[in-house]
């Protein structure tokens, strides 16, 4: 098992041990405002290798650089005016940019893929702190085998990667659920590569022109490449927008909508009693674990609105209900 540090009552200490163990080279689980991050240092290969082997990920994908402020961002990424704009008004937060490297920049390839853009973000809270005391980026994908559902608990990652790793930095429920929104500005044009954690709506307001989205998936594969239509795979088949539950599924219903067929549901969950979207987003990676942990027929969604947070929340559930290829790709 991973030793699991508290970060509220003992924060000297994690921060202390992050780093010794980030300088040794190995992954350690952190707490984002997103989901739980495996993190390394973005500028060692072989580093970036162990969060590879520890995902059991299939092959390497682009991964986002973390940084502590915009001060270290710039030493690594070029900000034209408009991802500017973005990060002055929405970091520290979920936002990721995508942005060409500096010449000089020595984020490792291996975190880029081979690319000459890099996906930056500024987390918030003790991320941000065992970064700046680190010095370096981190290159961190979401804490969990490929294939899984996100973590937005420390004892989710125990309970999946604990023997893999050795440290977890315990900073609580994640307060967002849901991963980064994934801007690329291209010229004058703003373009979505992933819906998430921060509303489309809000990056519209902010810069007074209309975000991008792409037409299919494929498109979004090509873009980021870690964007096929399948992520996380639980153990039963997944439905959308539904009003009825037959007999043996799982119901997760969003706002307390009238639902067909209770009565032999094996489980009920609501994502957000209250209909709160962001309150959904929170909730929505621990409550699919908690129904991919039963025996069911299928999980059965109630339709959720599409608007704000509800776009990566419907993003999400999608991709759990595609059917799957192959070769999978998980974030
Ligand atoms: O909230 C988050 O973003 C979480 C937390 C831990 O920060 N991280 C996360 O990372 O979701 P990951 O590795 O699961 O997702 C990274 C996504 C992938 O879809 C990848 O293709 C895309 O970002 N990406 C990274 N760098 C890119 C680049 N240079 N160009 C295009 N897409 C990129
Ligand atoms: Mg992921």
């Amino acid at each position: 098992m991973a030793e699991i540090i508290d970060i509220a009552s003992e924060h000297g200490w994690a921060l202390a041990r992050g780093c010794q163990v980030l300088e040794d080279a190995e992954p350690v689980a952190i707490p984002t405002e997103t989901v739980y991050g495996l993190a390394a240092d973005a500028t060692n290969p072989r580093a970036i290798t162990r969060i590879y082997e520890v995902k059991s990920r299939p092959r390497f994908n682009p991964l986002i650089a973390h940084m502590s402020d915009l001060a270290m961002a710039e030493r690594y990424a070029v900000f034209d005016p408009l991802s500017r704009k973005l990060a002055e008004a929405f970091w520290p937060g979920p936002l990721t940019l995508i942005l060409p490297l500096t010449a000089d920049s020595t984020i490792h390839p291996l975190c880029t893929a081979g690319l000459d853009t890099v996906g930056v973000r500024i987390p918030q809270g003790f991320a941000a702190e065992l970064i700046a005391a680190f010095g370096r980026p981190l290159a961190a994908p979401s804490a969990n085998t490929s294939g899984r559902v996100s973590p937005t608990e420390a004892e989710h990652v125990q309970g999946d990667l604990g023997d893999k790793i050795q440290l977890i930095l315990d900073g609580g429920p994640a307060g967002v659920g849901v991963e980064s929104t994934i801007i690329k500005i291209d010229g004058d044009k703003v373009r979505l590569l992933r819906p998430g954690g921060l509303a489309v709506s809000a990056i519209e307001a902010c810069l007074g022109r209309d975000v991008m989205r792409h037409d299919n998936a494929a498109q979004a594969a090509i873009e980021a490449p870690g964007m096929l239509a399948s992520h996380y795979a639980p153990k039963a088949g997944v439905k959308l927008d539904r009003l009825h539950v037959e007999p043996g599924e799982i119901l997760i219903n969003f706002g307390n909508q009238p639902i067909a067929g209770l009565d032999d549901a094996i489980a009920i969950f609501d994502l957000s009693p209250r209909a709160s979207l962001s309150e959904a987003a929170a909730n929505l990676f621990a409550i699919m674990k908690m129904a991919d942990e039963l025996p069911a027929r299928a999980i059965a969604f109630a339709p959720i609105p599409h608007h704000d947070l509800g776009e990566a929340i419907n993003d999400r559930i999608a991709r759990a209900a595609a059917p799957r290829p192959e070769a999978r790709y998980e974030d």
